[in-house]
């Protein structure tokens, strides 16, 4: 597994890890099968994970789920609240269940920024958390986005990017470069859009010499080769599928030839 700095100067993490949001957002009966998952992507070095007090029960799962392990993950979570009080309980629930500190913690959504950011650089130069950063789903906060990163204030962001999604690729992927600021890749395969409807299995042998067999192997590269991205948080429920998305975090890397066929395969 390839590993890249999150940001000038940020830790080192894998180029894949594993999204949190709805596939360990279960309860007891489910919680012990999704763990398997967990243990996928430490087994694969694939030991990135990206959670959020938006996403019901993902946290506390996460957090079982790593407890003898937590040493070995990179744990990215956020605070998501319009809420000081509720900020700082939810940032303090997170350091608890993560073993005293967290390793990324972002402010999701942008909601409540002014008030958070504060706190987490606090909590960043005592020790107990490790990279700033803020996240956004949606192209119409991209401005906003693009101007905290100016502000100094954020050593990464998390953003959607896929064939379909390019509108990062405007101004906050050059601007990252530019800036040193780490990227989460959000949504690689389009909240599972991108693979309803696969191409054929022979339209991915050029792919093949990547090391990229199947079309989510070939979706996952073609994010990765773009050498502005640090990791992708692809989402799975199915401990096999993590070990698949995993192979995709090696290089050799897509040229620019081999992007624009995955993009006009995309659709
Ligand atoms: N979507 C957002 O707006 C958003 C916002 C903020 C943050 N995030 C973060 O980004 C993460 C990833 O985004 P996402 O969850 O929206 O979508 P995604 O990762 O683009 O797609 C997830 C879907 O892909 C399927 N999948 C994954 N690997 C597969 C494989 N090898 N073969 C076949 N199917 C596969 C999963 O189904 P199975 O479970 O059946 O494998 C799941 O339905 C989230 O979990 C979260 O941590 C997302």
């Amino acid at each position: 597994m390839e590993r890249r700095a999150l940001g000038a100067g940020g830790p080192e993490i894998p180029v894949v890890g594993l999204g949190t949001w709805r596939v360990l957002d279960v309860g007891p009966d489910l919680a012990p099968d999704r763990a398997k998952v967990v243990d996928a992507a430490l087994a694969a070095e694939a030991n990135l994970f990206d959670s959020s007090p938006m996403y019901g029960r993902a946290e506390a799962v996460l957090a079982d789920a790593l407890r003898a392990r937590r040493d070995e993950a990179f744990v990215a979570t956020k605070v998501w609240t319009p809420d000081a009080a509720a900020g700082t309980a939810q940032i303090e629930r997170a350091l608890e269940w993560f073993g005293g500190r967290v390793d990324c913690f972002q402010v999701h959504n942008l909601v409540g920024w002014r008030l958070h950011l504060p706190v987490l650089e606090r909590l960043r130069d005592e020790g107990r958390v490790g990279v700033v950063g803020a996240t956004h789903y949606q192209e119409h906060a991209f401005e906003e986005l693009a101007m905290l990163m100016r502000s100094g204030h954020l050593g990464m962001v998390q953003v959607p990017y896929n064939p379909r999604e390019r509108a990062v690729e405007r101004e906050i992927l050059p601007l990252a470069q530019e800036l040193g600021i780490g990227v989460l890749v959000m949504r690689p395969f389009g909240e599972g859009s991108l693979l309803a409807n696969p191409p054929h299995p022979e339209t991915l042998e050029p792919f093949h010499e990547f090391g990229a067999r199947t079309w989510p192997q070939v979706l996952l590269k073609w994010v990765l080769s773009d050498p502005r991205v640090t990791a992708a948080i692809p989402a799975t429920s199915v401990p096999d599928r993590m070990t698949a998305n995993a192979r995709a975090g090696r290089p050799p890397w897509f040229g620019p030839r081999e992007r624009r066929i995955v993009a006009q395969l995309a659709g």
